[in-house]
């Protein structure tokens, strides 16, 4: 299996593929203050040849005015090596994080990206639930996923991620 979860040697790997895949080392940097910051998160990395070429990162993420308690993760940053992307790597990263997601008790997952692209892994227009987002953006862009049938059937709010998204 080329997926697996982050060690502490790869932590210089996952900014470069992120610098890489980026315009900024904006998101490379936020991979690190996220880290630092003692949210919890999900970072897998994919290795071709013993080398870092994937990343992904889930970070908890908070339902403002539901008291539920509901297990929310956010799906972000995610990068692959610029000369491997659109080969499938990108593809094994959600899935299996979507299932390290579900290992670990989560009720759904949000994620705010291209909307041709996470409909294909069941995310759906966040809208549908009545949940959005505290960033101004169509709203077709904003989505959510359902781990737990149900979980966000009648839920209503804006998804809060950690604050260090805001420098992003
Ligand atoms: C988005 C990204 C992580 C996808 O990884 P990947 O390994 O290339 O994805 P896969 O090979 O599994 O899937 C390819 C599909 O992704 C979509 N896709 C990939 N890059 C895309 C882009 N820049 N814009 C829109 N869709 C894109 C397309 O639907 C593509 O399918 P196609 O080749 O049939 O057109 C990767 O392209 C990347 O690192 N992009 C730069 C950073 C980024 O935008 N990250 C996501 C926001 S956090």
């Amino acid at each position: 299996m080329n997926i697996r979860a982050e060690k502490k040697a790869d932590i210089d790997g996952i900014w470069q593929v992120n610098a890489d895949a980026f315009a900024t080392t904006e998101e490379a940097e936020l991979v690190n203050a996220l880290r630092d910051s003692g949210v919890p998160y999900i970072s897998l990395i994919y290795e071709k040849n013993s080398k870092l070429v994937g990343h992904i990162l889930f970070t908890a993420v908070e339902l403002v005015a539901d008291t539920s308690g509901l297990k929310l993760m956010g799906l972000a940053p995610m990068a692959v090596s610029p000369k491997l992307q659109r080969s499938g790597i990108g593809t094994s990263l959600i899935k299996s994080g979507i299932q390290q997601c579900i290992d670990h008790g989560y009720d759904a997952i949000v994620v705010l990206g291209h909307p041709n692209y996470y409909p294909k892994f069941g995310f759906v227009p966040s809208v549908q639930y009545a949940i959005t987002t505290e960033y101004d953006v169509a709203e077709d862009v904003f989505m959510a996923l359902e781990i737990k049938a149900g979980a966000l059937t009648g839920k209503k709010g804006t998804i809060k991620y950690h604050p260090a998204f805001g420098s992003v």
